[in-house]
C-alpha cells in the first residue's frame, strides 16, 4: 500500500476526518485531540503530528514525541548488561487514528511500521531504543499484530502499555 506522511504546515487547513468508534464513542480521544490540541501540540513541541495519505485523501494521522521506558516495566530479557540507566529512551506514539472510512485495509499496520522506521533512523541522531504507546485491552490486539508486547504498571487502570525495540 503506497501512504504518504505529511507534516501539519503542508496543509491549509485541517481536514475533515472521523476517528470515532462505529457507537460514536470517542473512548481515547483520538477524535478530539485531532481537532482541539493538533496545533497546539504542535506549535508547543509537546508532539509532531503527521498526516497520513492515502490515494488523494488524508485518512489518518499520528503524533509522536521523544519519551523513555523505565526498566521495571520491560521484559527481564531487555535490561541491557553493563549499563546503568533505569529508563531506556523512546519514541512514544501519543495519538493515532484511522478515519472511519478507511479502517480494516491495513492502514493502521503500515502507519506504526512507519513509526518504527521513523525511530530507528532518529536514533541515528538521538539513541531510542522502543516505540512506546498507551491503548486499550479491546485494541491491544492491533498493535500485538505488529510486534508490540505489553509492558508492566500502566500509567491507570484500563490502559494497557506497550512496547517494540527498535534494535
Ligand atoms: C485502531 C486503528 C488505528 C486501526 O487501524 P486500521 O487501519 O483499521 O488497522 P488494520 O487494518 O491495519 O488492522 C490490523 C489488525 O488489527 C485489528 N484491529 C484494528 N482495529 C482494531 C481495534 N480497534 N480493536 C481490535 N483490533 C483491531 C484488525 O482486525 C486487524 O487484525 P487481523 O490482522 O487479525 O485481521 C483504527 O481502528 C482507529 O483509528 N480506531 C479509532 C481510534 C483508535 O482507537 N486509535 C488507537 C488508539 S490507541
Amino acid at each position: 500500500m503506497r501512504l504518504q506522511y505529511l507534516y501539519l504546515d503542508e496543509l491549509k487547513e485541517i481536514p475533515g476526518l472521523d476517528f470515532t468508534e462505529y457507537d460514536s464513542s470517542d473512548p481515547l480521544e483520538i477524535h478530539a485531540f485531532y481537532y482541539n490540541d493538533l496545533r497546539l501540540y504542535q506549535e508547543s513541541k509537546l508532539s509532531t503530528a503527521r498526516f497520513v495519505k492515502y490515494k488523494d485523501e488524508i485518512v489518518g494521522y499520528f503524533t509522536v514525541s521523544m519519551n523513555a521506558i523505565e526498566l521495571d516495566k520491560l521484559g527481564k530479557d531487555e535490561k541491557v548488561k553493563g549499563a546503568t540507566p533505569k529508563k531506556y529512551p523512546a519514541m512514544l506514539i501519543g495519538r493515532m487514528g484511522v478515519d472511519k472510512k478507511y479502517r480494516g485495509r491495513g492502514i493502521g499496520s503500515e502507519i506504526l511500521l512507519f513509526c518504527r522506521g521513523l525511530a530507528i533512523e532518529a536514533s541515528h541522531e538521538i539513541a531510542c531504543r522502543y516505540v512506546i504507546l498507551h491503548t486499550t485491552e479491546a485494541r491491544a490486539h492491533f498493535y500485538r499484530g505488529s510486534g508490540f508486547v505489553k509492558s508492566g504498571n500502566p500509567p491507570r487502570k484500563g490502559i494497557v502499555s506497550m512496547y517494540a525495540r527498535t534494535v
